[in-house]
């Protein structure tokens, strides 16, 4: 299989093959292909990204707000150097934001892939998984009474952590955390927003807050998600996280 948006890392000796289609969803492709032995991966997960004009429902103002703030502050020295990226940050593509996030989360140590690449169309990511496949979702998984409470333990961390960095997932899901080997990794953000600069943070928050506190309620894993997401936000407000 040969995909264009995938030949720039072909060329630069990051994968030797293409194995399969993952997922093709609404916005993006997602392919497993196979590591050059150099990279010291086995495999990586490319994500595609449909051209702007097809993509739908997070090309949606509540999550553009602030973000040129954003990236000016965050790396205006990259901006300024690299022209391409520049125009394309002022054009917001989804792919540089999912990028750029996942740097800084995976240098701040939180449970996302490692970025490895990106082209113009398509990011390369560690691969989460092995040879037989990607790795479940969290909604594939069925923890007892008290695995779920660790998970949402952690999980709720990982919400910490990103805060911590200025950053809310704005989609998180038990469709949005992959499973692997008794940990979690979180996925998909290209629609992170910043709190400092967007205000529907608070709310995408809240909701994110909601979503896995209600996925956990079905192991009798009893928590808030607006109290949890209010403890959190006021945290933040006050610089203590
Ligand atoms: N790093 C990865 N390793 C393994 N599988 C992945 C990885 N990233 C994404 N996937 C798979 O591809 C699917 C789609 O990726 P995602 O980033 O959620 O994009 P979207 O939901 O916008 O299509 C995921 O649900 C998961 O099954
Ligand atoms: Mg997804």
């Amino acid at each position: 299989m040969r995909i264009e948006a995938l030949e720039p890392f072909f060329d630069e000796g990051l994968i030797e093959s293409v194995i399969r289609q993952v997922k093709s969803g609404k916005e993006a492709t997602v392919y497993m292909c196979r590591a050059r032995p150099w990279t010291g991966g086995e495999f990586f997960a490319a994500k595609v990204y449909r051209p702007r004009e097809e993509r739908s429902f997070r090309n949606d103002a509540m999550y553009r707000e602030g973000r040129m703030a954003v990236l000016k502050e965050r790396d205006r020295r990259a901006v300024a150097k690299k022209t391409g990226w520049g125009r394309e940050v002022l054009f917001g593509q989804w792919l540089f934001q999912e990028y750029e996030n996942l740097k800084v989360l995976h240098a701040a140590g939180a449970r996302v892939p490692r970025p490895v690449a990106r082209g113009e169309s398509a990011v390369l990511l560690e691969w989460i998984g092995d040879e037989s496949g990607a790795a479940p979702h969290l909604r594939e998984v069925r923890p007892s009474h008290d695995d779920a409470a660790a998970l949402l333990d952690v999980l709720v961390g990982q919400v910490e952590l990103f805060l911590r960095e200025n950053l809310v997932h704005g989609d998180l899901s038990e469709y949005n955390v992959l499973f692997w080997q008794g940990g979690l990794t979180v996925i998909d953000l290209p629609q992170m927003v910043d709190p400092r600069f967007n205000h529907s943070a608070q709310r995408l928050l809240t909701r994110d807050l909601e979503n896995v506190c209600r996925y956990f309620a079905r192991f009798g894993v009893q928590r808030e998600g607006r109290w949890v997401a209010q403890g959190l936000w006021d945290r933040w407000l006050r610089s203590e996280l």
